[in-house]
């Protein structure tokens, strides 16, 4: 028993045991409502209480609460059978999260695949009979003849022996089971949810389109690889037996646009749950001073060069991988310079060697994608204007204090440290001719970039249309059942 100065008075400790049986009751087991019978002990309190579904309708759909329609937002059309929206309980964004870890950690180990030279060791793709390495002694004899008929065992690992590609087979193998591991663990939950009517049609509809793209993406991997196996290779003088680098880029390009899906629909579902519960306040404001401060024209400003900025990040991790797809990072090894000088000559930069057509007409796109020395520099050029973004970002959010919210501010310092240590990553991966960790460090780097620019744009996101009628009612039960209190705690 707490010493008496130490109690709370006795109303609050009665409102507090209330609040927290609804808690627990209602909304820590989000679940409870999309079955009938849960539906039906909810519809009974929710009937006995003495405000209406259309008021809280009214609340969810009122100007001061419009609906987002971005990607972000959820719950825009599906109901429960109680007629309140559907709202994906917490552990569906957890799920998310735990999806999108997954992917970042492939995006690592395809990093690593690629610089210890091991992607092309695996010459066939069978998704289900290649889930297991060979076994015995022969398979595994088997395994590595089909890898001597390859140009890189030809052209650069002729001197291998069975244990080498012993070696280089699993770090692929890995890579592969590891794709597989994601498709079930984002495949099997995302059936169990639908089915259990834990999402809304529409992110069913949503997550299924991911669900198709993590497809996509092991059809892309061995698209890719089957390039560096390419017999061709053995016929073109100078030729090195590596992946094409367009292939590269879009393997890299959609295994980021899948992480940022999965990250930011997870960190929303995770943030709506928040706010349906009642979270007292909304990004470090008042709900009212939170929806007050997005209708700002400065806020509004801030939010959109957060995007650009965004967009600017993928567009430089692209350029990063045409970097490493023709090993462009073994030339120039200097910063902030290239040959003694800020930018190379032009003549090497837009290099007529480069162009197919007689009249040489591709020669711009040929060397922006297939010159080392431009493809260098671009990412050189795109890498610093991300920096500055991000810096000016970090400034700008300085100066506007007063209407940003609190949690915005602390996540855009965040994305500017993580920018400053993307930048010194990049430079010393350079000045040490790429060695392993610190270029699978920088690749890990673009992925926390991205993820703090999202979660930047995620502190400035209208909660869902399900969020507010679940707060609105939540409010209203806590406010002791008046309409005009459940319509005004969704705005405060
Ligand atoms: C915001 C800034 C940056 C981002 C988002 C970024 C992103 C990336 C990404 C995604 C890759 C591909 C890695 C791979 O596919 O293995 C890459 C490669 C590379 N980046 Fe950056 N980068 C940034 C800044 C820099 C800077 C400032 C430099 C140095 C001047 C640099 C040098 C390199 C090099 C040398 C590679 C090739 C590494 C390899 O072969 O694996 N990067 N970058």
């Amino acid at each position: 028993m707490l010493p008496s100065c130490l109690r709370a008075p006795a109303s609050l400790q009665t409102s507090f045991r209330w609040s927290r049986t609804l808690w627990t009751r209602s909304l820590a087991k989000p679940s409870l409502f999309n079955s009938s019978s849960a539906a039906s002990r909810f519809k009974t309190n929710f009937s006995s209480s003495s405000v209406s579904r259309s008021a809280i309708r009214a609340a969810a759909n009122s100007n001061a609460l419009s609906i987002d329609k971005r990607f972000f937002s959820t719950n825009q059309q599906a109901e429960s059978p109680d007629g309140l929206p559907i709202l994906p309980p917490k552990s569906v964004g957890m799920w998310l999260m735990a999806s999108s870890t997954l992917v970042f950690a492939i995006i690592v180990v395809g990093g690593i695949t690629r610089l210890t030279e091991s992607g092309l060791s695996i010459t066939e793709w069978k998704p289900v009979t290649g889930i297991l390495p060979p076994l015995s002694q022969a398979q595994w004899e088997e395994e590595f003849e089909k890898y001597k008929a390859t140009p890189e065992f030809k052209l650069l690992n002729h001197s291998f022996q069975l244990e080498d590609f012993k070696h280089i087979f699993y770090m692929e193998w890995n890579h592969r089971i590891l794709g597989r591991l994601i498709g079930v663990v984002f495949v099997g939950p995302l059936v169990y949810f639908a089915v259990k009517k834990r999402i809304s049609k529409s992110l069913a509809v949503r997550l299924g389109g991911l669900a198709l793209l993590i497809g996509a993406q092991g059809g892309l991997g061995w698209y890719m690889v089957k390039s560096g196996l390419d017999d061709s290779l053995m016929e073109t003088p100078g030729a090195v037996p590596r992946v094409s680098q367009y292939r590269l880029a879009a393997h890299l390009g959609l295994a980021l646009l899948l992480y940022a899906g999965m990250f930011s629909q997870g960190l929303a579902i995770i943030k709506d749950w928040k706010y349906a519960t009642g979270a007292k306040n909304w990004m470090g404001l008042t709900t009212l001073a939170f929806t007050k401060a997005l209708q700002s024209p400065a806020v509004v400003r801030f939010k959109a060069r957060s995007l650009g900025l965004t967009a600017l990040v993928f567009l430089t991790a692209l350029s990063g991988a045409f970097v490493a797809g023709l090993d462009a990072g073994l030339m120039y090894n200097e910063f902030p310079f290239m040959g003694g000088r800020l930018t190379p000559p032009r003549d090497e930069l837009m290099s007529a060697a480069y162009a197919r057509l007689p009249d040489g007409s591709d020669k711009w796109w040929r060397n922006i994608f297939e010159n080392p020395t431009t493809v260098q520099f671009d990412h050189r050029v795109l890498a610093m204007a991300t920096y500055l973004g991000t810096a000016l970002l970090f400034f700008r959010a300085r100066g506007m204090r007063a209407v940003l919210p609190p949690v915005t501010r602390t996540a855009v310092t965040a994305a500017f440290a993580v920018v400053n240590l993307q930048l010194l990553l990049g430079i010393t991966t350079l000045l040490h001719l790429v060695p392993v960790p610190l270029a699978a460090a920088h690749q890990a780097g673009s992925v926390m970039v991205l993820s703090a620019m999202l979660h930047v744009i995620l502190t400035l996101r209208h909660p869902g249309a399900a969020a507010k009628a679940w707060r609105a009612m939540h409010m209203q039960r806590l406010n002791g059942g008046s309409k005009a209190s459940a319509a005004k705690s969704t705005l405060k």
